[in-house]
């Protein structure tokens, strides 16, 4: 089974054909086209603006994506949560897709599809090994995107349960008011992580004790997480320091222990989360599980529990359209022509 799969819920214009490998999923060919530059004059994503450059794109990209690709056996799209301009692009093309060279169509959730890089067979792989690992099950999930932050119980491939999740701003969210705060470039995740990597170790130390940032809710017994009163004590920094606010080794510092607090709260969450659910695989999934310091501290805490961890190569953090080819590979849902996108906050 080959699928040729689009992803474009935001301001990217992805296309992937993939097929299955083992328990895995190969990726033959993986084309994205970004707006981003665009989009970082403005501060943020502009939805009108990126559905045009989709329009523009979608043709080429596909055109691309299918250069060396003899056959297809179905049509693959990411119809939501999304911008709803963005997502009418990849869901019409789909379906004209699915239409013309009649192909089965199968819809995919954005935030599945997240959760389903983790089964994308990684390259150094070198595509001949079979026994490539994958996730097992049961399995907790941690995606961390720029509109979600949730814990997920997957009891088996098709049973997923929301376990719990933030009560106000996604991390991701959080990460780019802070760069915006600190003068960074949007997006500010990337940003922040280059940034908190310039921080001396022993500066942040010091630093940090006289400015620790809080770890909202680390002492909750629940899964509920919250990020805008941490966003808040930023700003607050900030104020405070507004004469060293453009120094590069200030940003350093504060990026540094803002990135630690995320961190802290997020391992203490999956630590809860491990405890209750007794899993055998944790998924790190989203575009802020690319920052470097997040993925080595999960990583350990999961790792030290005897438990396996996984979390998607860099290129396979952020959206793309191979992460949706595996979602409609291994959690197939076949629709009809009458596919219409699903823009809301829908979670996995
Ligand atoms: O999953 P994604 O590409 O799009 C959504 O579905 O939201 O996630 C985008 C988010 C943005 O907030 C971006 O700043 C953040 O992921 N991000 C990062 C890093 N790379 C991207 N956050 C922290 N560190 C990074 N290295
Ligand atoms: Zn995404």
């Amino acid at each position: 089974m080959r699928i040729l799969a689009i992803e474009s819920t935001c301001d990217e214009t992805g296309v992937a054909v993939v097929e299955k490998f083992g328990k895995g999923v190969k990726v033959l060919t993986n084309v994205v086209a970004s707006s981003m530059d665009i989009h970082t004059k403005y501060g943020g994503v502009v939805p009108e603006v990126a559905a045009r450059e989709q329009i523009k794109s979608i043709i080429p990209v596909i055109t691309e994506a299918i250069k060396e690709i003899d056959k297809i056996d179905a049509i693959a799209v990411a119809s939501g949560p999304g911008l709803m301009g963005s997502l009418l692009i990849g869901v019409e093309t789909a379906k004209a897709l699915a239409w013309a060279w009649n192909k089965p169509l199968i819809a995919v959730n954005h935030m599945v599809a997240h959760v389903m890089a983790n089964w994308l067979l990684d390259d150094r792989s070198q595509i001949t090994d079979h026994r490539w690992p994958v996730p097992e099950f049961p399995a907790v999930g941690l995606v961390v995107s720029g509109g979600h932050t949730d814990f997920i119980y997957m009891k088996d491939m098709e049973n997923w349960n929301w376990i719990g999740g933030t009560r106000d701003d996604a991390v991701g969210e959080a990460f780019d008011k802070v760069a915006r705060l600190l003068g960074l470039p949007y997006p500010g995740g990337p940003e922040i992580d280059k940034s908190s990597q310039r921080a001396d170790e022993k500066e942040w130390k010091e630093f940090a004790k006289k400015n620790k940032l809080p770890r909202p809710l680390i002492n909750d017994p629940s899964l509920d997480m919250s990020f805008s009163g941490l966003k808040a004590a930023v700003a607050r920094m900030t104020q405070d320091y507004r004469s060293q606010i453009s120094d590069p080794k200030f940003k350093g510092l504060v990026a540094r222990e803002f990135t630690e607090a995320v961190s802290e709260v997020l391992v203490s969450k999956l630590a809860r989360a491990i405890e209750k659910y007794q899993p055998k695989s944790v998924i790190l999934a989203g575009g802020v599980a690319a920052n470097s310091r997040l993925r080595e501290r999960l990583r350990i805490a999961v790792e030290q529990l005897g438990i396996s961890f996984f979390v998607p190569e860099l290129k396979y953090c952020g959206d793309n359209a191979a992460m949706v080819g595996a979602a409609a590979l291994m959690r197939p849902t076949t629709v009809d022509l009458s596919l219409t996108p699903d823009p809301g906050l829908g979670v996995v």
